[in-house]
């Protein structure tokens, strides 16, 4: 019998911007040993040298992915490249048995985290503890892991209406210039909904669940130079009746990030990170079937809630999770295949907003799939032109 590993021999792959810091969270856990390395630019590795490794032994480095999983010196991988590499990098980790920690957005399409998650299936066939997490570190925020206790405990009552106005993403013309991938269909694959409402898509579902319908509408490079979507207004219908709303942009300044979550039993708001409860003493439906008065509620009280925040950004205790699941079986922040929900999301309401706010069920996502090719044809297309 093999003896347990103590520490998990990880790597990362993508030392950019948020790889960079990756590489100091698992630095600093102590269930990880940070083993190798990869990133194909090589000015990245030496970046990442410079800054972390310059009074210690450098992991061994890779300028490929797959030669690092091949290599046999990793147990898990961090995968935080550009979004269309997480596929076939966590592809090749399940069939070599090395267990994934993958950055939002899972994938860009459905169809993508679909064969995603289908690996994984297929590896734990060959391996039943094989690990696929995903770095959705909000989730562990003080505020938003009191907003779903509510919610799951039954204090709110039946959820009637969910808005979310996010619209704190504000990106520059300078931002979108700084170019390589980002803001491109064949590069990126979406703007806003992709790149940076992610975590926000992620806990909306966390929270209330997925809708059936949804009808968004929106403009695809409407504030900025770009092919992709800078603002987005969605409404997402429920099978229980109830609706939500979530509004997205890169070009509001000053933008708002406020959450509204209405119950029978009262109402969450969540702005400048002060949490308020307006909490009817009685449900509203049992007070509306039963009072004589015409157009009094029940009475409210409004008090904020209490919530401790760990105080950290949530990357290194996702990591520390990540280690702690393969060592000790101790539960995640959010299991990989979770991930197919925000993008689903993501691709619906992109499916909605391409065809001028059609109204689609959430099954239609997958849409966007064929939609997403005749926008990165006609992409390629116009790059031809302008050279
Ligand atoms: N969770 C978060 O808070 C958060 C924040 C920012 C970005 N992200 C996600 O992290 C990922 C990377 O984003 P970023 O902003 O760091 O991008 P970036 O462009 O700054 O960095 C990507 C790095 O990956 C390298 N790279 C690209 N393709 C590669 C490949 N096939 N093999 C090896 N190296 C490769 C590039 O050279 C670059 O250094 C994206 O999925 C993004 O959505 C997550």
């Amino acid at each position: 019998m093999s003896t347990p590993i103590k520490k998990l021999r990880l790597g990362i792959v993508g030392l950019g911007n948020m790889g960079f810091s990756h590489v100091g969270f698992a630095l600093n856990t102590a269930d990880i040993q940070l083993t190798a390395l990869c990133d194909n630019d090589p000015a990245r590795l030496e970046k990442v040298r410079e800054v972390y490794f310059a009074d210690k032994p450098m992991p061994v480095t890779f300028s490929d992915a797959m030669a690092m999983i091949d290599s046999g010196t990793i147990d898990g991988i961090l995968i935080s490249v550009p979004h269309y590499d997480h596929e076939p990098i966590t592809l090749a980790a399940f069939a070599k048995g090395v267990h994934v920690l993958c950055e939002k957005p899972l994938m860009v399409t459905v169809q993508g985290a679909k064969t995603m998650i289908a690996a994984w299936e297929a590896g734990k066939k060959r391996k039943p503890d094989l690990v696929f997490a995903a770095m959705f570190m909000q989730r562990t925020w003080g505020h938003w892991k009191k907003i779903k206790d509510l919610i799951v405990s039954g204090e709110l009552g039946r959820i009637v209406r969910t808005t979310w106005v996010v619209t704190d993403w504000f990106r520059t013309a300078q931002y979108y210039r700084s170019g390589g991938w980002r803001a491109t269909w064949n590069g990126e694959g979406g703007g806003v909904l992709t790149n940076q409402s992610p975590h926000n898509l992620d806990l909306l579902q966390w929270f209330i669940g997925m809708p059936e319908k949804i009808t968004a509408i929106g403009g695809l490079g409407k504030y900025h130079d770009i092919a992709v979507e800078d603002e987005v207004s969605a409404t997402l219908q429920y099978a229980d009746g109830s609706v939500a709303h979530f509004i997205t942009s890169t070009a509001e300044s000053p933008g708002t990030n406020r959450l509204e979550i209405v119950g029978e039993n009262g109402k969450l708001v969540y702005e400048n990170n002060v949490l308020t409860f307006h909490r009817n003493r009685v449900s509203m439906k049992a007070w509306s079937d039963t009072t004589n008065q015409g157009f009094q509620g029940p009475e409210c009280w409004t008090f904020p809630v209490p919530f401790t925040h760990h105080g950290e950004s949530g990357h290194r205790l996702v990591i520390q999770t990540f280690a702690r699941k393969i060592l000790h079986n101790e539960p995640l922040v959010a299991e990989g295949p979770e991930g197919i929900h925000q993008v689903t999301l993501t691709n619906a309401m992109m499916v909605s907003l391409l065809q001028g706010g059609k109204t689609v069920s959430t099954a239609q996502a997958e849409e966007f799939e064929g939609l997403l090719a005749g926008l990165k044809k006609a992409e390629l297309q116009k790059q031809g032109t302008k050279k």
